[in-house]
């Protein structure tokens, strides 16, 4: 076994030290200037010197668009009519699309964004890996995978760090739950924290040079995060070399000294420990001068690269461009995914096989919903949003009939708030027996009836099912996977009345789509998919293009089938211990044999696609890919490493994601094509020797066109 030493070996550091200059502008400081720095000035930003002209770090929520302008201390909204902003895919859409570059110019339209606003660090990308399918923030994240998470956030923080604004990418680190998240313990083996939870914030680090990070709520194995010395200390600054700023999450400080020495930067919002207390520590001796010099060195480090807006000029400018719009619909149109297709329902032809205009039912609220604001969590004040029922009537116009008929009654704030959802409590309300929507909850019996008689009516049924933000949201975890508000019920209702049904799910996380699988001819999943989402999905349904994303996580069949579920390891309270270890995701239901509803990875197209001549040059994998059916189409070319034996004895998941590639083809053209190992893609964490090692044991290739559907292995 060979071992690796040198963590960040692999990718050269993007940057290098200018101390001396922040040595000048720091021994000019008093110890309560620099402390002044390190805590929250404002909810948003956290203090400068104005007597030298540092000027305060305004940080700006959130992952998936520019939050509105907050009150100085409160979180109520200043009442802006200038601080709109664009809506862009929530995280899983985002690496659905299983493309760096998508994710390059996400970042990059945030980046434009938040400096027009006046901000200098967007609080993102969130990063942490999808452990439970009931996540609250599982919309928010990016991957059951820590490659494809790794790839997406790398891309995300190079757009934006390239464009003028500091990436903050967060909840550093394994903030896999939020029910009780300021409390609970992560207990996660080394390995499993090597190569699962910490992939995505080393590659944010190692890689992209990420100028913050951000301390997550919980602890990691016994110890806070903002005041983890391992994580932070150990880890981020020895062995990553990390150089910018550490915050801490909002309210997720615990402490002064073991804060203030084993690596948190600045306190958010307030100034409870990183105030006075602080100030205090070094005048007793408790915090060396030499600690807080340090922080300070860090703040300036990101300060250089990020020169500070000048206020007059912020939040002058119009932000949601059309060339934005137009990046946020290209990325949503990479990101649907087409989950079901029997025999070719999709795309929808508008005339019927009489030559008549189609009658089309569209069915269920989500599909005339917004999700770019809810929860508790940030949001986005969207300039426009145009839901899936508006885009459909934009691009059909007067060339088929729509009737749009609810069918049942969406899940709101207001019932949340009844369940007492704040606070991490359960998320009261999304039922427990199959597609019960609320407890107690019933069809309206008058939206029942309007949605069976447009139904009834129509050629076809364009069932609209998921969640809203309401139900995946910050601050509580999903009790359940079901679809809510009665929505299965409904389906098998309609079904009664019209069988030609397609079904669109909106949501951002894994669901129980075993009845819709049944009962629709066609699945599609259109996640909270940005402000151009509408026409993003209605170009998909209509054969504009050819669908092309990918789910980023497994569907499971049921709930137990989950690794965290199947092992009684989630719910948990105090302590979470991480049973499954590696097996997350798909390398659990690998490991234990189980089928789930749909496989990560997977995503249909219009056509067809034949992968041929399999090479192997070292760590270049090379093939031929042809389009074999009628229309040009995009395929993600998957690549995953399977050990054939074990001869070293180190245990290994059947196979892991180590490349992947999107490819557009035009029918019957072909190309050969090209993936490319990184230089440590076979490393794994050795925990005896508390390091990267790699092994003689002999590998397998496998390429597919998903994780199961695999067309080419290496001998
Ligand atoms: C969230 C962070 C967010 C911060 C500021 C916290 O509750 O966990 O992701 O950036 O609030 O809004």
């Amino acid at each position: 076994m060979k071992k690796i030493l040198s963590l960040c070996a692999v990718f050269p550091l993007l940057f290098s030290c200018s101390s001396v200059d922040s040595d000048k502008i720091i021994e000019q400081l008093t110890l309560e200037e620099k402390v002044g720095m390190l805590h929250g000035a404002t909810m948003f930003s956290s203090g400068g010197v104005d007597r030298i002209g540092i000027p305060p770090l305004k940080y700006a929520d959130g992952p998936f668009g520019i939050r509105e302008e907050l009150q100085d201390h409160s979180w109520a909204p200043v009442g802006l009519t200038t601080d709109s902003a664009t809506f862009f895919p929530t995280g899983s859409a985002l690496a659905a699309t299983w493309s760096e570059e998508a994710a390059y110019l996400y970042g990059k339209g945030m980046a434009q964004e938040a400096r027009t606003r006046g901000k200098d660090m967007i609080l993102g990308p969130a990063v942490n890996i999808q452990r439970i399918p009931t996540g609250g923030r599982t919309y928010e994240y990016l991957s059951e995978d820590p490659y494809l998470s790794s790839r997406i956030t790398v891309g995300y923080i190079k757009g934006v760090q390239e464009n003028g604004a500091a990436a903050c990418v967060k909840h550093f680190a394994v903030n896999n739950q939020e029910n009780n998240r300021g409390s609970v313990d992560a207990v996660v083996s080394e390995r499993a924290l090597r190569e699962i939870y910490l992939a995505p914030f080393r590659a944010a680090v190692c890689e992209a040079g990420a100028l913050g990070v951000m301390a997550a709520y919980n602890k990691v194995n016994g110890s806070w995060c903002a005041e983890n010395k391992v994580l932070l200390s150990q880890i981020l600054r020895d062995e990553w070399a990390f150089r910018g700023v550490v915050i801490s999450d909002w309210g997720g400080t615990h402490s002064t000294v073991d804060a203030a020495l084993n690596g948190l930067d600045v306190e958010m919002p307030g100034d409870t420990f990183f105030g006075d207390a602080l100030i205090e520590a070094v005048q007793n001796g408790d915090v060396p001068e030499d600690v807080i010099d340090n922080k300070v060195r860090n703040l300036l480090y990101v300060r250089e690269r990020v020169p500070a807006i000048d206020p007059d000029k912020a939040n002058k400018k119009e932000v949601s461009t059309p060339e934005h719009l137009k990046m946020v619909y290209d990325i949503a149109l990479q990101s649907v995914v087409l989950l079901k297709n029997d025999k070719n329902a999709l795309p929808l032809e508008l005339k019927t096989s009489k030559g008549n205009k189609l009658k089309i039912a569209i069915i269920g609220e989500t599909a005339a919903q917004t999700n770019a604001l809810g929860g508790i969590g940030a949001g986005v004040k969207a300039k426009i949003e145009v839901t899936p029922l508006q885009g459909l009537k934009d691009r059909i116009g007067d060339l088929a009939t729509i009737v749009y008929e609810p069918g049942y009654t969406s899940y709101t704030a207001q019932d949340r708030m009844k369940g007492g959802v704040l606070g991490g409590v359960v998320l009261a309300g999304t039922g427990s027996t199959l597609g019960a929507g609320r407890v107690g909850h019933q069809l309206d019996e008058e939206r029942l009836n309007a949605a069976k008689a447009a139904a009834q009516d129509a050629d076809v049924v364009l069932f609209f099912a998921g969640d809203n933000r309401e139900i995946e949201t910050e601050g509580a975890d999903r009790t359940n996977i079901y679809l809510p508000s009665m929505q299965d019920q409904l389906l098998k209702e309609l079904e009664k009345v019209n069988s030609n049904i397609i079904t669109v799910v909106v949501a951002g996380a894994p669901l129980d789509l075993r009845n819709v699988d049944k009962l629709s001819k066609a699945v599609v999943l259109s996640w909270f998919n940005g402000s151009e989402s509408g026409h993003a999905l209605a170009d998909i349904l209509l054969g504009k293009v050819s669908p092309s994303g990918r789910l980023p996580f497994t569907f499971p069949a049921t709930l137990n089938d989950s690794p965290a579920y199947a092992l009684k390891a989630y719910p948990a309270t105090e302590k979470a211990v991480y049973k499954e270890d590696i097996y997350v995701g798909y390398r659990w239901f690998d490991a234990q044999h189980i089928r789930p509803l749909y496989v990560f990875g997977h995503g249909l197209t219009y056509t067809t696609f034949e992968y041929s001549n399999l090479e192997i040059n070292g760590q270049e994998v090379s093939f031929t890919l042809k389009n074999t059916g009628k229309v040009e189409a995009t395929e993600v070319v998957q690549l995953y490493v399977h050990r054939k034996t074990s001869k070293s004895g180190v245990e290994w998941p059947d196979k892991e994601l180590k490349a992947f590639k999107r490819v557009t083809l035009k029918p019957g053209d072909s190309s050969v094509v090209t993936l490319v190992l990184a230089p440590d893609a076979l490393q794994y964490w050795d925990s005896a020797a508390h390091a990267w090692a790699t092994t003689e044991d002999p590998l397998e290739f496998r390429v597919g066109s998903t994780s199961a559907d695999i067309r080419l292995t290496s001998r």
